[in-house]
Order: structure tokens, then C-alpha cells, then sequence
């Protein structure tokens, strides 16, 4: 059911400092940070030749990825995300294996205009999964 990776979501407290070590030290390829003020984040894209890496750093006051950090001060992996093919499909077939869903369950648009869904992390090894729809 799921397909690629899309993304691997990296919560960091120096968004500046995490870009130029991606861009200078590991060599890839970095965008400007972007403020996603819908999402409550800064992103800055990171483009392997196979999938990508989103450093996420708080935007606002009711930022998803303030708490992470307070409980993460150094940074570390907030979520993947996995493409699927129809989000409603892959969200009935987890839900009837006793998957949760966060928030209202319904698919909301995500930072890359598609919807998105999140899936808790108890119900998969610690990690959290969002899913979208490629
Ligand atoms: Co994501």
C-alpha cells in the first residue's frame, strides 16, 4: 500500500545552523527556508536524489513542533512520510487494523498542497507517520 518515501522530517532548534551544515558539510542541496505559517513551521527542503529531508523548525505560537523540541532540545526525527495512492483508502484499511488516526481523521491539505494524514506513533514503533497522497 504505501510507496516512496517522501520525506524524512527533521524538528532542529537552529534552523540556519542546520542548513549550512547540510548544504556545507554533507553537500547537498538546500532550499531558503520557507514559512509555512498554516503549519506552524519554517522548512527548509533538502533534495537527496531519492527523496528529501525537511528541517522543521517552529513558526507562531502554536507550532506542532515547539513541544517536540522541548522535549527533543537537540534537535531529532519528527515523522516520515510515506506516499500512498488514495488517502481515503489507505486511511479505512489502517483504521479497520486498529491504527489511530490523528486529529479528525479526515485528510487536511499538507505543506505540499496534497492531503496528508498523520497516524499515531504508539501504533508504529515510536515513529510518526504521515501519509500522503502522491
Ligand atoms: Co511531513
Amino acid at each position: 500500500m504505501i510507496g516512496r518515501l517522501n520525506h524524512v522530517a527533521i524538528a532542529v532548534p537552529d534552523l540556519e545552523a542546520a542548513r549550512a551544515l547540510y548544504r556545507d558539510t554533507l553537500g547537498a542541496k538546500v532550499s531558503e527556508p520557507v514559512p509555512q505559517p498554516a503549519h506552524g513551521v519554517t522548512v527548509v527542503f533538502v533534495e537527496l536524489p531519492n527523496t528529501k529531508i525537511e528541517l522543521l523548525h517552529p513558526l507562531g505560537h502554536s507550532s506542532p513542533i515547539a513541544g517536540f523540541l522541548d522535549k527533543n532540545p537537540a534537535g531529532g526525527i519528527h515523522h516520515v512520510c510515506y506516499e500512498v495512492d488514495d488517502i481515503i483508502a489507505a486511511r479505512d484499511k489502517l483504521k479497520a487494523a486498529g491504527a489511530r488516526v490523528l486529529g479528525d481523521g479526515e485528510p487536511r491539505i499538507g505543506a505540499h498542497d496534497k492531503p496528508v494524514l498523520f497516524l499515531h506513533p504508539k501504533d508504529f514503533y515510536g515513529t510518526l507517520v504521515e501519509l500522503e497522497q502522491a
